[in-house]
C-alpha cells in the first residue's frame, strides 16, 4: 500500500525535484568542507516531510507553486542546521542509517556547518521577498533553540511532568512544522483563517510525530536509521517515562529513577526500564496522548478547500503516528 508520504512525493515530484536543485545549489561554498559535509549527511536522504508540507500546504489553494521552491528549501536547511546541532548535543553516531557528522567529521565542523545551513536558509527567505514569511521561521528558528535548551535543563530531572515535556517538543519539533505549513497559505494570499488553520495543522502533526519518535527510541526498527535508546542513556524526560513515573507503584519508580540518574547504562537497565514501561501501560498512555494531536490535526484542515491532496495531508497526521510500525 502506498503511504501518505509516497503518495505526496508523487504528486509533488516535480516541484520537489526543483526544490532538490534549490538544495544542491545553495549547499554550495568553495570552502570545500562545507559542501562535504552537508552533502554528506543531504545525500543520505531523510524523509524530506517539511518542505513536502510546505508545498503542498501552498498547493492546496493554488497550482503554480513555484514561489515556495526556496522557501522549501531553506525549510529542510533549517532542520538540517539543527540535526547537526541535535547529534552533537545528544552525542548521537548514527543518523539516516549511516555515521552521524559529528562522529565522522567532529563537534566543531558540525556545528560551524549547521550555521552556514542556518544562515544559507536565511538568505533564501529574504530572497523570496515576504516579510511575514520571514518573521514566520525566523520566529520558528528561535524556538527550536529554545525547545533544545530547555530540554536540556529539563535532562535528568526525574520530576519533570508532562506540560514540561509538552513545551519542550512544542518548540524543539511541532514549530518547525507549524511555520512549514502556514507559509504555504501565507505565500498564495490566503486570509488570516486559512493561515492559522495549516499552522494548527503542521503544529498537531508536529507533535504527534514527536510524541510517536519518543516511543520508537525505545523499539528503533532498523529503517528508522538512529540508534534506540539514546533518550533514556541521557536521562532524557519523554511522554512514555513521564507516564510510567506517574502509574508506577512507589518500587517502580524507585528503580526507574535510579536508571534515569545513571551515568552509563547496562543492557540489563534497559531491560528492567522496558518492563516497567510495558507494565506500567506507559506506550498505551503515550500513543493516547500522540492521538489527540492527530485528530486535532485533521480537525484543522476541515476548513482548507477539499482535494486529493488535502486528504494526504489528513492521512499524513496518521502516518505520523504509525510511522515505523
Ligand atoms: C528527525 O526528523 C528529528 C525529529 C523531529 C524527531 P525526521 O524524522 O523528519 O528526519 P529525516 O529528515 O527524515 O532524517
Ligand atoms: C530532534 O530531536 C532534533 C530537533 C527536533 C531539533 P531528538 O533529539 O528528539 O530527535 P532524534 O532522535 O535525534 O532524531
Ligand atoms: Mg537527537
Ligand atoms: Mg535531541
Amino acid at each position: 500500500m502506498t503511504s501518505p508520504l509516497q503518495s505526496l512525493h508523487e504528486r509533488l515530484q516535480d516541484n520537489m525535484l526543483a526544490v532538490n536543485d534549490v538544495i544542491l545549489s545553495r549547499m554550495h561554498s568553495d570552502i570545500a568542507l562545507i559542501p562535504r559535509m552537508a552533502g554528506y549527511l543531504i545525500a543520505a536522504g531523510g524523509k524530506r516531510l517539511r518542505p513536502l508540507m510546505t508545498l503542498a500546504s501552498a498547493k492546496l489553494y493554488h497550482d503554480d507553486i513555484t514561489t515556495l521552491h526556496p522557501l522549501a528549501a531553506a525549510v529542510e536547511f533549517i532542520h538540517t542546521a539543527t540535526l547537526l546541532h541535535d547529534d552533537v548535543v545528544d552525542e548521537s553516531a548514527l543518523r539516516r542509517g549511516q555515521s552521524s557528522a559529528n562522529h565522522l567529521f567532529g563537534n566543531a565542523s558540525s556545528v560551524l556547518v549547521g550555521d552556514f545551513l542556518f544562515a544559507r536558509a536565511f538568505e533564501l527567505m529574504v530572497e523570496s521577498g515576504s516579510l511575514n514569511v520571514l518573521r514566520t521561521l525566523s520566529r520558528a528558528s528561535a524556538i527550536i533553540a529554545e525547545g533544545e535548551i530547555l530540554q536540556l535543563s529539563l535532562q535528568g530531572q526525574t520530576t519533570t511532568n508532562l506540560d514540561q515535556y509538552l513545551q519542550v517538543i512544542g518548540s524543539k519539533t511541532a514549530a518547525l512544522f507549524a511555520a512549514a505549513t502556514e507559509i504555504g497559505p501565507m505565500m498564495t494570499g490566503q486570509n488570516e483563517a486559512q493561515q492559522k488553520a495549516l499552522y494548527d495543522y503542521g503544529y498537531n502533526l508536529g507533535m504527534a510525530f514527536q510524541i510517536a519518535d519518543d516511543m520508537l527510541d525505545f523499539s528503533a526498527p532498523e529503517d528508522l536509521g538512529k540508534n534506540s535508546g539514546d533518550d533514556i542513556k541521557e536521562g532524557k524526560m519523554t511522554a512514555p517515562i513521564i507516564f510510567a513515573l506517574l502509574h508506577g507503584s512507589s518500587s517502580q519508580q524507585e528503580t526507574l529513577n535510579k536508571i534515569l540518574k545513571k551515568d552509563n547504562l547496562e543492557s540489563e537497565d534497559m531491560h528492567t526500564a522496558q518492563t516497567i514501561l510495558k507494565d506500567t501501560n506507559a506506550f498505551i498512555h503515550t500513543e493516547t496522548l500522540a492521538k489527540t494531536y492527530v485528530l486535532k490535526a485533521e480537525q484543522a484542515l476541515l476548513t482548507a478547500p477539499t482535494s486529493a491532496l488535502r486528504n494526504d495531508l489528513t492521512e499524513l497526521a496518521h502516518f505520523a503516528l504509525t510511522r515505523g510500525k
